[in-house]
């Protein structure tokens, strides 16, 4: 089949993500001479820029014009009719965290529009949700990428999804899917010993940014879960929700109820000697306890929490902020093959959503 020559894209969302893969997609558009690449609609939750002809945006300028734009957005509803009557192919890019976005996704692929996105809502939502979106695009024949929804830029979904249709068996995958996780038990219980105080290490990671503005939303672990939720799917499990397996957070009961972050981190170090007693029950075994997901294929089981492993595993060996994913399957043996690297920043997260646009751009 020949690649459309040319193709609208739509992006929603003009974030950390959107702005980047606005860059890379200006740089693409260039490079790219068998097909024209146009931008054809932009939003933030409260702006938009379109054009009723569906003329094309500058993509260059096209964040700073829509910070000043007086244009309001459509309703999803609109923008899926006004997206179907476009003149050329549609590819929507979803660069929010909206669950509203995520739940519209079979809205417009019935509609034989095409969906790549970093969103994580919809493909770990309710399994309901997921199989709609899967269906909802076989139908059409849109396609739908969310590489970047697990370990960003990292190639983690496109190497399960290839192990998975080459027709190797994998057993089991397990890893650190979090960033803010990797940096937090790095520092806090470093493989040559010693490390901070829990508390500490959670301010620290909280000042470099590396946490959401309220910890609590990274130390719940749902974010873990999330991730495991998406890759367990892919693998053929039915995984009903993210809440539907163990998941250990990292927050103290008597600390759920605090209003703020702030108030949060403040009695945070009343707690340090419970986290302290799981480093030494570590130590003690020769090893360093780390933040990992894993789901084992065989028993259908997934889980998210705390794990010991030895100094010389190299989930214990991680560094920075890293991710590491280890995929055990039949061909590779005990021997994992194992993607590691950057699992967050702007700039990688969008390098997945734009390798996920080229894949569609290859197939519509
Ligand atoms: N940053 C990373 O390192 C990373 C890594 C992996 C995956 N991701 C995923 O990538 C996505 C984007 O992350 P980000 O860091 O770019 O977030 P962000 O900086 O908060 O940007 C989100 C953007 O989406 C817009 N938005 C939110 N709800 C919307 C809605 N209902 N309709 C239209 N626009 C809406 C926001 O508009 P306003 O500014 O008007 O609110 C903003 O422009 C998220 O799903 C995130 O989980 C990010």
């Amino acid at each position: 089949m020949a690649s459309a020559s040319k193709v609208f894209i739509a992006v929603i969302g003009a974030g950390g993500v959107g702005k980047c893969f606005l860059g890379q997609l200006h740089a693409l558009a260039a490079r790219r001479t068998t097909q024209s690449i146009n931008l054809g609609y932009i939003s933030s939750s409260k702006k938009a820029i379109y054009n009723n002809d569906y003329s094309p945006i500058p993509i260059d300028t096209a964040a700073q014009v829509l910070a000043q734009s007086s244009q309001s957005p459509p309703t999803i509803q609109q923008l899926a009719e006004y997206l179907a009557a476009a003149p050329d192919k549609v590819v929507l890019v979803d660069n929010t965290s909206s669950q509203d976005v995520a739940d519209s996704y079979p809205l417009f692929l019935q509609k034989g529009i095409s969906i790549v996105t970093p969103n994580k809502k919809a493909f770990s939502g309710s399994y309901s949700l997921w199989e709609d979106i899967f269906t909802s695009a076989e139908k059409s024949g849109a396609k739908v990428f969310h590489e970047s929804s697990v370990g960003a830029g990292l190639p983690v979904i496109s190497t399960l999804s290839d192990l998975i249709d080459t027709g190797d068996k994998v057993t089991k995958i397990e890893g650190v899917f979090s960033g803010t996780m990797s940096f937090l038990f790095n520092s806090f219980a470093p493989t040559q010993g010693a490390g901070g105080k829990w508390s500490v290490e959670v301010g620290k990671a909280k000042a470099l940014g590396y946490t959401e503005p309220d910890p609590r939303d990274d130390l719940n672990g749902l974010d873990v879960a999330r991730k495991l939720t998406i890759l367990a799917r892919i693998a053929g499990l039915p995984v009903e929700s993210p809440t539907s397996f163990p998941v250990q957070s990292l927050i103290p009961k008597e600390l759920e109820s605090c209003t703020s972050g702030d108030e949060f981190l403040e009695k945070l170090p009343a707690f340090d000697e419970q986290m302290e007693e799981t480093k030494k029950a570590a130590e003690a075994e020769g090893k360093v306890v780390r933040f990992v997901g894993s789901i084992d294929v065989a028993s259908k089981s997934v889980k998210v929490g705390l794990e010991k492993f030895d100094r010389s595993h190299p989930i214990a060996a991680l560094q920075g902020s890293d991710n590491i994913i280890s995929f055990y399957t039949e061909r590779y043996g005990s021997n994992p093959l194992i993607v590691q690297g950057a699992g967050a920043g702007g700039e990688v997260t969008a390098m997945g959503v734009t390798s996920d646009l080229l894949k569609v751009l290859r197939q519509i």
